[in-house]
């Protein structure tokens, strides 16, 4: 569809602005501890990858739409998250990954909860492919607190997905998340996302860790 041919092509510039107030420092601070095998889920244009640390030996990041995963096909091609001897883009869904029962040590999932169609069948996915003790961490932009907006983010659903790649601005992930067999939801920080649509800005960032 040339909706999301146009998300993807002008998702970095779109972002900018966000990135540079803020939502840049929160990426490299959610994953800036993690170590071992990474699956990033839905990793768009790979805005993820460069704030990986060292002690990540192996990013596997997926994503199931073709304009994004060009994109970030690329950007490892250039080198980064560490280039293509650490970084294996697949192009899948988070609601099944090609990726064995407790192989990750991690699972990444930034802005993204709120566009998979089966989000509980790609929370659930995310507790397979975690071991015993894995995290899943995550930043999410999520359903108001406050009734008259999430009134709105209802309201505004539907053209919303339409103009953002099928994005659902009232999804409620952190319930979701608790409410998922296998996962403990820890502290969650409620933020805003910055430079952001009013409808958008509620976000959620935690860490759910693999009972
Ligand atoms: C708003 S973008 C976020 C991209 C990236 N995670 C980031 O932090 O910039 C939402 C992403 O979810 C992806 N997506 C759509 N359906 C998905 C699914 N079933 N599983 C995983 N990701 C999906 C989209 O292709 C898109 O790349």
């Amino acid at each position: 569809m040339i909706l999301d041919r146009l998300f993807a092509r002008f998702y970095d510039s779109v972002l900018k602005d966000t990135e540079e107030h803020g939502l840049r420092d929160m990426r490299a601070a959610l994953v800036g501890d993690l170590a071992g095998t990474v699956v990033e889920l839905g990793a768009g244009t790979g805005l993820n990858l460069d704030h990986y640390p060292a002690a990540v030996t192996r990013i596997v990041a997926t994503e199931p739409d073709p304009h994004m995963a060009k994109q970030l096909r690329a950007k490892v091609a250039d080198g980064h998250g560490g280039g293509a001897s650490r970084v294996e883009v697949v192009q899948a869904g988070a609601e099944r990954l090609p990726v064995a029962d407790g192989e990750a040590d991690a699972v990444v999932a930034t802005l993204v909860f709120c566009t998979i169609p089966d989000a509980p069948a790609a929370a659930a996915e995310a507790v397979r492919v975690l071991r015993p003790g894995g995290v899943l961490r995550f930043i999410e932009h999520v359903r108001s607190s406050d009734p008259g907006l999430a009134r709105w983010q209802d309201r505004l659903d539907r053209p919303w997905g339409v103009l953002a790649a099928g994005c659902h601005p009232n999804r409620d992930t952190v319930a979701l998340l608790r409410a998922t067999a296998g996962l403990e939801v820890g502290e969650v920080r409620d933020d805003r996302l910055p430079k952001a649509p009013k409808l958008v800005r509620p976000l959620a960032l935690g860490e759910a860790v693999r009972a």
